[in-house]
């Protein structure tokens, strides 16, 4: 499969001409323009007053009218997130000549109206500006017949696997899946190099203009089905987030959604390859719907071929009710009654492929470092979610525990997480009650906790308290859940003839 023979196709939407060595240079202008008209992160939030991940239709006509004023940022705010034309003034004030040269000769604006229009979203998440296909909103209703290779959007889960995945250094990460790029890009920053793997043509143009416009070169794309096109190499990171949605029968097909009858076909498939392309003491982290979550360990068990060599780690986040779950994917149906059919559908299309829990969440594997392999394990964790913070080093956590442990000999210190609290508080005539909640952690979910439990967790705020003490102890089940909710973490024995105070 080439790019050339899809680079003229034309679906009257945005289709990224070529780019050349002088577009890209051009294109470090354009991210130039918006971080000096402070389109980021934190300036789109404070002027929107909302997160931009939770940018909805309904608030666009709002937003446009009674909040955005007519300075740059705002123009932005028009342009690339409310698909609003601005006018050529605004336009300018915002873009200069070259950057407003290089986005209309590759099709990224349009003239219109006098002004200007956007054929791409372009969202500020992670650090970076990264241009979708705009029309997040299930356009498929439209009926309209050239929707099946859009370029997804940027979601929770799309930021969330960012934040999950681990970020201490790598040499080779593979990003499956990579759409607009965005699992790459955010890899290009702790990897010397990044190769992300897209089947739909024009992600593989979204994702080479967005490696542009954020100015990042150690990262290429590559047109090809999953592993297929890097059989032959092995990779110390795999990030991936596939396609997971279950298929309604003769529903509009989207490749960026569509994971088969039960969700997990490409899923099966990312797992089965890490024996082949995860190096051993390599992590793949995954975002996906977990379905049927109690038997999910012995499904990977399956996918893995024997779990031998390779540990997991299961992350579920937010539980939905099976119709909840349809009713989500058919919320922007134009009228109720298709709403309600096509969740009906949904629900049948559930049951049938024997569905009946669904979780937000992610999936770690770890393929053992060095030596033989032991037998693998398989954990599920409940997360706070949804994860728009840097959480990876809990999964590090997780896994330098496990080993620790399964060596049986390894001592350590039980180190609270700074970012936990506890709260106690003795309603009037009623017993004491004690919470350990963890408002600034998107993974460590709020847990109602035991007297002994408190003890313990005070015990480490105030002391040094050994691994090697507790296990084998009537404290160490109490321990261990506070290590895997990231409570907790196993660190390293005080130089001898120190503490950690010292
Ligand atoms: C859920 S989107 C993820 C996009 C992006 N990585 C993110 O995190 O936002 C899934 C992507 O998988 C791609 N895809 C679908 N089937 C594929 C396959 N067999 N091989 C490689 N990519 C595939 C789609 O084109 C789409 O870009």
């Amino acid at each position: 499969m080439t790019l050339d023979s899809f680079s003229d196709r034309h679906h009257g939407r945005a289709v990224f001409a070529t780019m050349t060595s002088d577009d890209r240079a051009a294109i470090g202008t354009v991210r130039d323009d918006l971080r000096a008209a402070g389109y980021d992160e934190a300036g789109v939030r404070a002027l929107l007053g909302m997160p931009v991940l939770d940018l909805h239709p309904a608030a666009f006509h709002h937003l446009d009218k009674h909040v955005l004023g007519a300075d740059p940022l705002a123009a932005a705010i028009r342009l690339f997130l409310l698909d609003r034309a601005v006018d050529e003034q605004a336009g300018r004030a915002l873009l200069s000549e070259p950057s407003l040269d290089v986005l209309l000769s590759l099709g990224v604006l349009d003239e219109a109206d006098g002004g200007f229009r956007s054929q791409v979203h372009i969202t500020c998440v992670n650090d970076l500006l990264l241009a979708t296909d705009t029309g997040r909103y299930s356009d498929w209703w439209t009926g309209a017949d050239d929707l099946s290779d859009r370029v997804m959007y940027i979601g929770y889960d799309s930021a969330g696997l960012a934040n999950v995945a681990p970020r201490s250094r790598a040499k080779r990460t593979l990003d499956l899946c990579s759409g607009s790029g965005i699992q790459s890009l955010v890899a290009s920053g702790y990897s010397d190099e990044v190769v992300g793997v897209d089947i739909n043509p024009r992600a593989i143009r979204f994702a080479r203009f967005n490696a542009a416009l954020n100015g990042i070169e150690n990262t290429t794309f590559v047109l090809g089905d999953l592993h297929e096109p890097v059989s032959d190499r092995e990779f110390d990171r795999i990030v991936s987030n596939p396609p997971f949605v279950p298929e309604v029968p003769e529903g509009a097909h989207l490749l960026y959604r569509d994971g088969g009858p039960d969700g997990e076909r490409l899923l099966a498939q990312i797992v089965s390859g890490a024996r082949q392309v995860l190096a051993p003491g390599g992590l793949m982290s995954i975002t996906t719907d977990l379905f049927n979550l109690e038997d999910l360990p012995r499904r990977i068990g399956e996918w893995l071929g024997a779990k031998d060599g390779f540990d997991v780690l299961v992350l579920a986040e937010r539980q939905f009710r099976v119709w909840a779950y349809a009713d989500t994917h058919a919320s922007h149906a134009p009228t109720t009654r298709e709403r309600t059919e096509y969740a009906a559908r949904m629900v049948d299309a559930l049951g049938d492929a024997g569905i009946s829990t669904v979780h937000t969440g992610y999936i770690v594997v770890r393929r053992q470092p060095g030596g033989g392999p032991r037998p693998g394990t398989v954990q599920t964790v409940s997360i706070a979610g949804p994860v728009t913070r840097p959480t990876g080093s809990h999964v590090v956590d997780h896994f330098r525990f496990l080993d620790r442990d399964l060596d049986g000999h390894t001592d350590g210190i039980l180190r609270p997480n700074p970012a936990v609290h506890l709260v106690s508080s003795a309603p009037p005539g009623g017993p004491e009650t004690h919470q350990l909640v963890a408002p600034q952690d998107d993974y460590v979910a709020d847990m109602d906790i035991s007297d002994l439990t408190r003890k313990l967790w005070q015990a480490t705020a105030s002391s040094d308290v050994h691994w090697g003490v507790i296990r084998g102890s009537a404290l160490e089940s109490v321990a261990r859940e506070l290590v895997r909710q990231g409570a907790l973490t196993l660190g390293d024995l005080p130089p001898a003839g120190g503490s950690r105070d010292d």
